[in-house]
């Protein structure tokens, strides 16, 4: 009978007490993996990951060391909020170590290309969260697009967004971090980074770009429940010209209340059909069952709409868009298969959250050029 090989890989994961952290990455991703019994790369090779728990906050990582079966914990170093990011990498690619981290890679793009010339000239491997990717609504939207449903498709339009307490009296739902510029915030520089590879992915590359952004909320309390200034946007409002033609525009706010599928949706129009995809779940309506609308307000309107769209049956089975990310990169390491979600694809987010910024403030239209390779 043949023998199963069992790659054991070790994993600092710094930061990991924080929101994303612990939940997405530690529990959902990489624990999950492990009681799973690792990662099957053949039928007799398994990955099985070694994590070693890394923060600040002994009390913290003791709690939740204790919900994944006492894994190992060190109060050595720790970061990860978004403008940590950069010296830690660059630490992380100094001692040799592969990289896999949680997006924007910087607050500019000159430090996030400088991050991958880094790491290609260290030569480790190095991969990036690109998680909407592996959503099972815009997967459901990729075969959609790969079945030819559309026909040409012309126009994408995300909405993206739901109220965020400020924290007083109610609490926030969010970090406060998120809404100072000093710390690294900014609904710009961490939505535009995920628009950037949707639409880089599924649509066609991002070639120009128009963003306003705002602040609409301009105090709200933080975690020990003091009151401070918000000094970064909350809200933004951004049109992108894409390769191929097709217009897409995305509206990104933690100060809207929803009404509509999910916090995320994006509508694809083209000429054959329409679908809507929320996080989960996508609705269609292709050509043969598209209303007649005529405008008429003296009138009720006569047609319910959203009878008017077929939801997608579950025609695979999906599993947690982090998990799936982190298994492709942990078969990268290991086995040397392709990963194409790394620091320069990040450093295109990163370049796009630029320019939006730039386009703001010049109020005017900015290119997005291609990055060098
Ligand atoms: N891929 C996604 O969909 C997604 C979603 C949300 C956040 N993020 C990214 O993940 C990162 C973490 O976001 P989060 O929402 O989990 O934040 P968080 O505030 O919950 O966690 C941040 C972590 O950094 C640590 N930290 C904070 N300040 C520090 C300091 N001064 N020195 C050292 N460590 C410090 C905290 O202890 C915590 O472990 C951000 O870069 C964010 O952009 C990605």
């Amino acid at each position: 009978m043949s023998q199963t090989t069992i790659h054991k890989i070790g994993i600092i994961m710094n930061g990991v007490t924080g929101r994303m952290g612990a939940n997405q990455h530690l529990m959902r991703s990489i624990f999950a993996i492990m009681q799973q019994g690792g990662l099957a790369v053949s039928p007799t090779e398994r990955i099985m990951p070694e994590p070693l728990l890394v923060g600040r906050n002994a009390l913290k990582l003791e709690q939740l060391s204790k919900r994944a079966n006492g894994l190992p914990f060190t109060t050595d170093f720790d970061s990860n909020t978004t403008d940590l990011r950069v010296p830690n990498v660059k630490k992380a690619i100094a001692a040799g170590k592969h990289i896999y981290c949680e997006k924007p890679t910087a607050g500019a793009v000159a430090e996030a290309m400088e991050l991958y010339e880094l790491a290609k000239k260290a030569g480790v491997k190095h991969g990036v969260v690109q998680d909407k990717l592996w959503l099972p609504g815009l997967l459901k939207l990729k075969t959609l697009i790969d079945t030819n449903f559309f026909g040409r498709i012309f126009c994408v339009k995300g909405e993206f967004g739901y109220w965020v307490f400020e924290g007083h009296p109610v609490s926030a739902q969010r970090p406060s971090w998120n809404y100072r510029k000093q710390d690294g915030g900014g609904i710009i520089l961490d939505m535009l980074c995920h628009w950037r590879y949707v639409l880089d992915n599924l649509f066609g590359n991002v070639e120009a770009v128009s963003c306003l952004g705002t602040t609409c909320i301009p105090q709200r309390w933080d975690e020990n429940d003091k009151p401070y200034a918000c000094t970064a946007d909350d809200a933004a409002y951004a049109t992108f010209q894409l390769a191929g033609g097709v217009i897409a525009h995305f509206n990104s706010s933690w100060c809207t209340r929803v009404r509509r599928d999910d916090l995320l949706t994006i509508q694809v129009d083209g000429t054959l059909g329409s679908a809507v995809a929320g996080l989960r779940n996508c609705w269609v309506q292709p050509y043969g069952a598209t209303p007649r609308p005529v405008w008429n307000p003296d009138i009720e309107q006569p047609i319910n709409f959203f009878d008017g769209w077929q939801k997608v049956p579950e025609q695979e089975t999906y599993d947690n868009a982090f998990k799936l990310e982190w298994e492709l990169f942990l078969k990268h390491v290991v086995k040397g298969t392709d990963f194409r979600w790394d620091l320069r694809e990040a450093a295109k987010g990163v370049q796009l959250a630029e320019k939006g910024i730039e386009s703001w403030h010049k109020r005017a239209w900015v290119d997005v050029p291609e990055l060098p390779r």
